[in-house]
């Protein structure tokens, strides 16, 4: 399976997350999977949904974009199209303010594209993205995954649903505060499991 890792804590100095998706990344190589791309979404320079170009080119047919719209769009069709690509997915996540880092909600701004990675049928939108799985590593400082001031895991899984994946699998370094190295254990134990 081809693996993209995502990286959302902008710390790389003693990140409890980027501990884990190492150790996720290691586990799932000595599985056979192959890690075909790395998204580090704060040191990426990520662009934004803005400017007005950019942001109107999401709604226009491709054989209409003006030349400034095809230039604007192609950060986004080129994230959309790397993740659409892949077959299984590696997430860090801190927990800031209860819900995800600002850069993983713009990331998921510009993934979520029409044709790409859901369309609209009669019914209501339909995720395209088929036999996928994913793994999210949240990490936390006071706050319990599953406690319901957590906002990180019940939005991944409606958003990663709504792109067609239904296999998201949880694995928590929740609490560090109280006991780091506890909370380390927790997510390496359920990552040995896996
Ligand atoms: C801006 C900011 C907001 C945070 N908000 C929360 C929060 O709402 N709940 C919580 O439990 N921890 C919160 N934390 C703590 C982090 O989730 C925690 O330190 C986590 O382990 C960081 O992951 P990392 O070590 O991979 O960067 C926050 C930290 C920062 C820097």
């Amino acid at each position: 399976m081809n693996l993209l890792r995502i990286d959302s804590s902008p710390n790389q100095a003693g990140s409890i997350s980027r501990e884990l998706t190492d150790l996720l990344q290691e586990k799932l190589e000595s599985q056979g999977h192959k890690l075909t791309g790395k998204r580090d979404l704060y040191y990426d320079d990520l662009i934004t949904l803005g400017d007005q170009d950019r942001y109107s080119a999401y709604f226009t047919p491709s054989e209409d974009l003006t030349d400034n719209q095809r230039k604007e769009i192609v950060g986004s069709n080129e994230l959309a199209i790397e993740f659409a690509a892949a077959d299984a997915y590696i997430v860090g996540v801190p927990m800031y303010n209860f819900t995800v880092p600002a850069a993983l909600k713009t990331y998921i701004d510009l993934i979520a594209r029409l044709g790409i990675t859901f369309h609209y049928t009669p019914e209501g939108p339909v995720g395209l993205l088929k036999n996928k799985k994913v793994f999210v590593i949240i990490s936390t400082g006071g706050t319990p995954i599953g406690s319901e001031v957590d906002f990180v895991s019940p939005y991944l899984k409606t958003f990663f649903g709504f792109i067609g994946i239904t296999d998201v699998t949880f694995i928590a370094a929740d609490v560090t505060n109280q006991s780091r190295e506890a909370s380390i254990e927790k997510g390496t134990t359920a990552i040995e499991a896996l």
